[in-house]
């Protein structure tokens, strides 16, 4: 489908969702603070499994504590001007019964799309970054053992937005009232 026969909005959000890219080399300049709040403001917005919202967000500023989580997350390029590590509060979590883990996984994976969707919507840059030692973070940042560290977001201005590395087509992917059957 061509994107242009979208209505203006509906172009916009497309735009900003195919636009964000994963942002590994910052200049050396601060996101303001009214801009961090909005982005964390957006992981809010995000759906939640019965509305449990066990979400919580620890945001990193400071630069020694940047320097020291650094060393222990090397899935984390660059230096950014701050980092949002998503969690999520296990008592909480646990109201969700049997599924409340993975429900509250989902939750901070879908406020870690609307965080960098906002943030790109700003100018600003970011990258998820799994490939964090949980105990080291956990220690550097006083996190309570209640509290789950998921995923950290990585928020700075972008050196440049690099080029988008490939996705696989629709046709590659959907399949059509049952597995197997193609879209036509
Ligand atoms: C669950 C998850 C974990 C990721 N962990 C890392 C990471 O530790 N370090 C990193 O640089 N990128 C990480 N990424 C980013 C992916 O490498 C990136 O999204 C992918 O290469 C596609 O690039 P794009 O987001 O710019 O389109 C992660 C992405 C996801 C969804």
């Amino acid at each position: 489908m061509s994107h242009d026969v979208l209505p203006g909005d509906a172009r916009v959000v497309f735009e900003v969702i195919r636009g964000r890219r994963c942002i590994r080399e910052f200049i050396d300049k601060e996101v303001p603070s009214e801009y961090l709040r909005v982005i964390v403001e957006a992981g809010l917005w995000a759906p939640s499994g019965s509305n449990l919202q066990p979400r919580e967000f620890i945001l990193v500023r400071d630069k020694n504590l940047l320097r020291a989580v650094k060393l222990v997350s090397p899935g984390l390029y660059g230096n950014p001007s701050a980092l949002l590590i998503i969690c999520y509060n296990k008592n909480t979590a646990r109201k969700g019964g049997r599924l409340g883990e993975t429900m509250a996984l989902l939750d901070a994976a879908l406020s870690a799309q609307n965080i960098m969707l906002m943030a790109y919507a700003l100018g600003v840059g970011s990258c998820p970054v799994m490939s964090f030692n949980k105990m080291a973070v956990k220690e550097i940042l006083d996190i309570p053992d209640y509290v789950e560290p998921v995923l950290m977001i990585s928020l700075g201005y972008p050196k440049s937005w690099p080029k988008p590395p490939r996705r696989k087509s629709v046709e590659e992917v959907l399949h059509v009232d049952g597995y197997g059957r193609r879209a036509r």
